[in-house]
């Protein structure tokens, strides 16, 4: 059983609350990254591809944005990605970036323009993170993007504390929503989820409890994976923007 559109949507903009109480300016980020791929891709029917998409709200957004591009999300999570396909009038692929088929399960046949991220890298480990860069830089065109959206660290532990302390203030302004948990629990109660909640408690990957790679580490593994150009795009606090150019 899958659930209904109108119920997808329901959980979804529950679930953006619950991530929105959680980052600062999520919305901001998510139109950093859509105005990025708008201005550098240069066509209006783009090949995007979301790492580790969850329910779909950032190939939502980039959807609204560029309606005739082909959005793929990727992501492990059986309930999540059927909220996204319930939701969501593009492609999303079942796969565990843990494991390099993932290339294989996108069936591209052309190379993508543009691979995008949000809040989601920071669970894979450094060596898996390190293999996912290389294998998104092989499957975007030369001159094509990466942007990832997440936490991360700054160099400077006293530059960090700052970072830390414009984040907690940000988050004293924040709307009241579910916790991460109370988001889980409840949407485990919902018979229309009852099959993809069955088939999530089979499967397990790996989330760290803290870790949050460091901004240079993320640029440093982006230019060892054969990107040009990298650097920071926005900032609040620890959430961050970065970009990648694949030489041309
Ligand atoms: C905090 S959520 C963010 C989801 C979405 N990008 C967003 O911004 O709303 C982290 C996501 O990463 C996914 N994820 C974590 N590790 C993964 C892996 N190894 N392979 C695929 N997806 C993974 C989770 O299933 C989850 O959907």
């Amino acid at each position: 059983m899958s659930p209904t559109t109108t119920t997808a949507l329901a959980w979804i903009e529950r679930w953006d609350r619950q991530q929105d109480s959680a980052l600062p300016d999520r919305e901001t980020l998510f139109t950093v990254i859509t105005d990025a791929v708008a201005s550098a891709v240069g066509r209006p029917d783009p090949i995007v591809i979301d790492l580790a998409c969850g329910p779909g709200s950032l190939g939502a957004r980039i959807h609204r944005r560029l309606p005739a591009a082909r959005i793929i999300g990727v992501d492990a999570d059986p309930v999540l990605l059927d909220l996204a396909r319930a939701a969501h009038d593009f492609e999303f692929v079942d796969h565990n970036l843990d494991d390099p088929e993932w290339v294989a399960a996108l069936h591209l046949s052309e190379p993508a323009d543009a691979i995008v991220s949000t809040t989601a890298l920071h669970w894979l480990r450094t060596n898996t993170l390190a293999r996912v860069y290389t294998e998104a830089a092989t499957l975007l065109r030369p001159g094509g993007l990466l942007l990832n959206g997440d936490d991360m660290i700054a160099a400077s532990p006293v530059i960090d504390r700052l970072d830390l302390e414009i984040t907690r203030r940000r988050m004293e302004h924040a709307q009241p929503a579910d916790d991460w948990q109370t988001w889980w629990t409840e949407i485990e109660a919902d018979p229309e989820l009852a099959t993809a909640t069955a088939d999530r408690r089979t499967r397990t990957w790996h989330r760290p409890e803290t870790h949050e790679p460091p901004l240079d580490l993320h640029l440093n593994l982006l230019r060892e994976a054969g990107f040009r150009d990298v650097g920071q795009i926005w900032q609040y606090g620890r959430s961050r923007v970065i970009a990648a150019i694949k030489s041309p």
